[in-house]
């Protein structure tokens, strides 16, 4: 499914990039980008046209592949029971804005975010989607106190911290945490290295590895290996411009665990980890489940399975969530 962002918060990107000449956007953008894929560093704190270039490029992204996870969030955790979320390394709220589309209007959010000058615009941005989060200033380390929440959240931001404070924040945030914890990180070795790590540790302390896993055994994936998938990301004309892009959409790929208290409502035995090879008359699927990782073939001969294996996508379930 593609993912567009919504007319009042397009409309207050928009004003928040509105200031930045073209170049500078683009500029700010490339080494954005750069950053990303790990080829020059950022610093804590962002300049005004790298919160721009943010908003443009890195934004609609971040927010869909959020918006995502939080569908899957929806699907194996009983309804209603999300009043309040916290999301650590906040920057403009994003995994908030996406979680709004989601859940209840009466979810009460919690900001925590170490560079000062992202308060205002992620302020202006929730205000645009009617939300009112109580915007702190922090750093999290392995000594931040943080308040309880239902939900906590943290995306493509557990890699920026240092790996030998990574654990102990980890445990932190899994102890702020009455109901689930929510890890998403970019789609790469080094992201999935993150995301495998804290499941394996909290899964020693009894949580439940709700989404994507499909079981709480060991993680299968071999270590040169990574669980990933893409979201497909609707392009606006700033982002384009920003990219100096000609497509209309673009693929994120990303990884994430939901890690929950209570056992999930899984629905499903296994998770689709590559992309289906579709071939005339039937269809290799490559699944994770609890006795590990197999490749299936559905065959045309296989009846109504055969038009779901045709139907799925990387990151589904086998079966089908709602097969
Ligand atoms: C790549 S941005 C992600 C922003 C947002 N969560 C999203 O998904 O679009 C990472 C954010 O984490 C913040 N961050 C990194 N380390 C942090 C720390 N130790 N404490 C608080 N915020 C941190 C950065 O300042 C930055 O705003």
């Amino acid at each position: 499914m593609i993912t567009t962002l919504s007319e009042p918060l397009s409309r207050a990107i928009e004003a928040e990039i509105a200031g930045v000449p073209a170049p500078v956007l683009r500029a700010a953008a490339a080494a954005l980008s750069g950053a990303y894929r790990g080829k020059t560093a950022l610093g804590a704190a962002l300049s005004p046209p790298d919160r721009a270039a943010y908003l443009a490029v890195r934004f609609p992204s971040t927010f869909a592949v959020a918006k995502a996870v939080w569908r899957e969030f929806e699907r194996v955790m009983p309804p209603g029971g999300i009043r309040s979320i916290l999301d650590v390394g906040a920057g403009p709220g994003t995994a908030a804005l996406a979680a709004q589309d989601v859940f209840d209007s009466g979810t009460r959010y919690t900001y925590l975010e170490r560079d000062k000058g992202w308060l205002d615009p992620a302020k202006r941005l929730a205000a645009a989607c009617g939300l009112k989060p109580d915007v702190r200033l922090g750093a999290l380390t392995p000594n931040t106190k943080l308040d309880p929440h239902d939900a906590v959240v943290a995306s493509y931001a557990l890699n920026e911290l240092p790996q030998a404070e990574r654990t102990a924040v980890v445990d932190a945030l899994w102890r702020a945490a009455g109901t689930a914890l929510v890890i998403i990180e970019p789609g790469t070795p080094k992201g999935f290295d993150v995301v495998r790590s804290a499941r394996e540790m909290l899964l020693a302390q009894g949580a439940h590895a709700a989404a994507p896993c499909t079981h709480d055994g060991a993680c299968p994936m071999s270590v040169d290996d990574w669980c990933h998938r893409p979201q497909r990301v609707s392009r606006s004309a700033a982002h384009r411009g920003a990219k100096q892009a000609q497509l209309g959409f673009e693929d994120e790929k990303f990884s994430f665990v939901i890690l929950t208290r209570e056992s999930p409502h899984r629905g499903a035995a296994a998770r689709i980890v590559r992309k289906p090879i579709r071939n005339p008359g039937h269809v290799h699927l490559d699944l994770c489940a609890g006795d590990g990782l197999n490749r299936v073939t559905v065959a045309r001969s296989d009846g109504p399975s055969y038009r779901d294996a045709r139907d799925a996508a990387w990151g589904g379930t086998w079966p089908p969530y709602d097969g």
